[in-house]
């Protein structure tokens, strides 16, 4: 059973030794956490992301290393809509895909934004921290650095599915677009929830992503977010998840938060630095981000961003380890038993529920 392969691995680990220059942590509890669907998608194989990040890692990889073997699984599953290979499309029908990593230890990052053709954006964002002076290259000018780096540049990262689904929206949205600009906004939230119900779309995947995060037995901290973005986005939109502060942000020495969720909320505050540095002043990781999710909610104020009864109608959540391996799962709502997060330590793979600021859901 895979519970029981980990955590043979936890304890026949090797013992680990510090790079150098590398502050070595007593009494780290190692761990890896994501995003729910870093415990579903196996992309046709037999393990997970958090439970291969989990299991490199606790080989000695290089904890970004493991992370990213870990979503590269989901990025290249087309059953993720929400992620790399098969993500929903943008207006246009095209997939554009954001990704960032930061690696606490050698106090590196990169990102890539927009870029098309590429299954494993996250891969180009480690390219970019590996290979440049920079820490963001988007648009077509990712997918150049790409090529030159040589990725695999395909035509169309549209699955069969994500296909399906951006002509149903077309179908549904199109007589709408000349409408005034508030009255279509309310317009294209009906389409996409009368989406969601009639099962073309999962809610979750609307602003997708996988968010994932780990510390090693040495107190090293490293995050991974790779997405496809807001389903039928205007086409080189941007959401948290490529920019460092938003969608990730680690910090050696404190720990590591990231997102999923409405991403425009989560870039108006950059919140993943706000819940680092909650952690910095020695906040555990739910009280640091339930704080960032209190900060989203005093942010939202826009009529068409709230619900009836004056909260905000989307979710946002945030996935948070410090350097000592506590960790949390926190969101705006967790309406249902499925409101959950992925984790993995010595204790072996599972969903832990997610904890919520607001009580009932985004309606
Ligand atoms: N959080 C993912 C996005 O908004 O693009």
């Amino acid at each position: 059973m895979a519970t029981t392969a980990v955590a043979g691995l936890a304890a026949a680990a090797q013992p680990l030794t510090a790079a150098p220059g590398v502050r070595v942590q007593s009494s780290v509890r190692p761990v890896v956490v994501s995003s729910s669907n870093g415990y579903r998608f196996k992309n046709g194989g037999t393990r997970t992301c958090v439970e291969t990040a989990f299991e490199q890692m606790m080989r000695g990889t290089d904890v970004l290393d493991a992370l990213i073997a870990g979503v590269n699984i989901v990025e290249l599953d087309p059953l993720d809509t929400s992620v790399g290979y098969g993500g929903l499309p943008n207006a246009d029908g095209v997939v554009q895909l954001d990704a960032s990593v930061m690696h606490g230890p050698r106090k590196r990052a990169g990102a890539v934004g927009a870029i098309e053709g590429v299954r494993t954006p996250s891969l180009v964002a480690k390219a970019v921290m590996d290979s440049t002076d920079h820490h963001l290259i988007v648009g077509k000018d990712a997918q150049t650095f790409a090529r030159g780096m040589g990725f695999t540049i395909e035509a169309d990262l549209n699955t069969e599915t994500s296909r399906k689904a951006w002509l149903e929206w077309k179908r549904r949205s199109d007589p709408l677009h000349y409408l005034d600009p508030n009255r279509r906004e309310a317009a294209l939230r009906d389409v996409m929830l009368s989406m969601v119900a009639d099962g073309f779309i999962n809610e979750n995947h609307i602003y997708g992503t996988i968010n994932c995060n780990g510390v090693n037995a040495r107190g090293e901290v490293c995050g991974v977010t790779t997405t496809s973005g807001l389903a039928w986005k205007i086409p080189g939109r941007l959401g948290d998840s490529p920019i460092l502060g938003a969608g990730l942000y680690v910090d050696g020495e404190v720990g590591a938060a990231g997102s999923t969720g409405r991403g425009e909320a989560n870039l108006f505050s950059l919140c993943s630095m706000l819940v680092v540095e909650e952690m910095r002043r020695g906040r555990h990781p739910k009280d640091a981000g339930l704080d960032a999710c209190r900060r989203i909610q005093r942010n939202t104020i826009e009529k068409r961003l709230l619900n009836d009864r004056g909260l905000p109608n989307f979710n946002v959540n945030f996935y948070v380890l410090n350097a000592k391996g506590e960790y949390a799962g926190v969101a705006l709502y967790a309406p249902t038993a499925g409101s959950t997060f992925a984790v993995c330590d010595e204790k072996g793979p599972r969903l832990e529920r997610v904890e919520p600021l607001l009580e009932g859901s985004t309606t």
